[in-house]
């Protein structure tokens, strides 16, 4: 489904990825854990298009889609919701919705959406600036999944977040996923991504260094945490 395969990103003269190989199966959750700087935000960006790949290959149901402008990535069937959420403030919830709905919505039409997230129903004329962050979050994702995508890219989507919102995050990324959107999440707290993710991965340096499935990163979480997660 989403294969990355020797990705490697230049900023000018910086190396950030350095060969991030990583293959997500239709319908998974694959979370990318690591420290600040260490390049999960630019492994979501290059796959979007957004930094060109210096080496490498991002591929989609098996085409090669590295090289694409971020448009046609998402055309692809990527929907990607940044660091930070980055919603319209002074649109309302159901216009911040529409503006990213390029053709009418097959799989998410704005119903169903609103049944998905019973938070923005309530809010539908609020403007962004009136929301909390649980909720700016949950319209940030509402916005992607307008686009019918196969493939989710979240950027640390419990940043900030109170754990009772993280935990209605979760919720809904298994809804999700149980309706057969693949999901890769970035996260630098393991909370959500330990209560999620099918699959977990640990960046270091620009490179994939360690994965799990949940069972054994449960077992070896303690390690793992001291040895790649804390400053
Ligand atoms: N636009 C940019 N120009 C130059 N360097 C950047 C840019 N964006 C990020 N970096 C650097 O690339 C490295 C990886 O950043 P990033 O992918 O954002 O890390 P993470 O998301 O894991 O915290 C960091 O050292 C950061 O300072
Ligand atoms: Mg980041």
């Amino acid at each position: 489904m989403l294969s990355l395969k020797g990705l490697n990103t230049h900023y000018g003269a910086s190396h950030i990825l350095q060969g991030v190989d990583l293959e997500v199966q239709k319908g998974r959750i694959a979370a990318i854990l690591g420290r600040n700087g260490v390049g999960k935000t630019t492994t979501v960006k290059t796959i979007m298009g957004l930094v060109p790949a210096s080496g490498g290959s991002v591929g989609l149901d098996g085409q090669p889609i590295t090289g694409l402008p971020p448009h046609r990535v998402a055309r692809a069937g990527v929907a990607y919701v940044p660091e930070g959420r980055l919603i319209f403030p002074d649109l309302t919830v159901v216009e911040n919705i529409r503006v990213a709905e390029r053709t009418p919505a097959k799989s998410w039409p704005l119903s169903r959406l609103l049944a998905l997230f019973p938070s923005l129903n309530e809010r539908q004329r609020n403007k962004g600036t009136q929301l909390s962050g649980g909720e700016q979050q949950m319209l940030a994702i509402a916005r992607a999944l307008i686009s019918d995508p196969k493939v989710l890219l979240l950027d640390e989507p419990s940043q900030g977040l109170a754990p009772l919102v993280v935990r209605e995050l979760a919720r809904i990324i298994h809804l999700l996923r149980d309706a057969g959107v693949t999901i890769l999440l970035i996260e630098q707290n393991m909370k959500l991504a330990e209560a999620v993710a099918d699959e977990l991965h640990i960046m270091v340096k620009g490179r994939i260094v360690y994965s799990a499935d949940p069972q054994r990163f449960r077992t070896e979480a303690d390690q793992v945490r001291s040895r790649y997660l804390t400053v």
